[in-house]
């Protein structure tokens, strides 16, 4: 019969330590459940939000059957593997999103990736018929971001009065970005002003 080794000293020191964190993690979990269960407000405030007409529910589901979230997410669908569409309506216009699904390669200032001319992997996305790339481009310009946001033209509201800020900027930031940064964040904040009102719902 085989006698059962016992634990070499650093077996054990391992193992209590393993030990020690995975208790260490299931206490964090449960307190911070408990936490959140008691919460008036949301922990992770959502901070895009979409509220769809009749063609931007069209959309939403053209988006979904032309395959756009293999590589997109939007509503909390699709994968995170390309860029989060959730709150790009604040970002883009209508008119901006439908001349991007037709024709990419001009309307991107920069390289394409996946849209553009074949063998570019979202190529046939172009050549879908136009009324379904308005119909989604219209579902696109629905999604939201509040104002700060990643998504958002326009930095938060606090951050224009906010002397932390304000001397964050004044110390790091280059000279030429400072001589044109109030000037840039009115065009900016113009812009943000114009989608929205711009934001005709069909
Ligand atoms: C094969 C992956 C892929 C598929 C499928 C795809 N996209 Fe994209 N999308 C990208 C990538 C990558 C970019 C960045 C631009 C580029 O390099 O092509 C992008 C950019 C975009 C942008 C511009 C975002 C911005 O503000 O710059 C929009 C809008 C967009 N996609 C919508 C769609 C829609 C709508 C569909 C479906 C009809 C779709 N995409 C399908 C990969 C994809």
């Amino acid at each position: 019969m085989q006698r059962k080794q016992s634990l070499k000293p650093g077996e054990k020191v391992l193992f209590a330590v393993f030990g020690a964190f995975l208790v260490l993690a299931l206490v964090g979990l449960v307190v911070m459940e408990v936490v959140r269960a008691h919460m008036s407000e949301p922990m992770f405030a959502a901070r895009s939000s979409f509220d769809l007409g009749v063609a931007g529910q069209r959309g939403s589901k053209l988006f979904r059957e032309a395959g756009c979230t293999a590589c997109h997410r939007a509503m909390r669908n699709g994968t995170n593997h390309g860029i989060s569409l959730d709150g790009i309506g604040s970002r883009r216009s209508r008119e901006w999103l439908e001349d991007f699904l037709k024709n990419p390669e001009a309307v991107y200032e920069t390289a394409t990736v996946d849209h553009g001319a074949a063998p570019k992997e979202a190529a046939r996305i172009s050549a879908l018929p136009p009324a379904t790339l308005h119909d989604i481009a219209v579902f696109l310009s629905e999604l939201k971001a509040e104002q700060g946001s990643a998504m958002s033209r326009v930095p938060p509201k606090e951050a224009a009065n906010s002397g932390f800020v304000q001397g964050m900027a004044n110390f790091w930031a280059p000279e030429p970005w400072k001589a044109g940064a109030a000037e840039r964040r009115q065009k900016s904040a113009h812009a943000d002003a114009a989608i929205q009102q711009g934001a005709q719902r069909e």
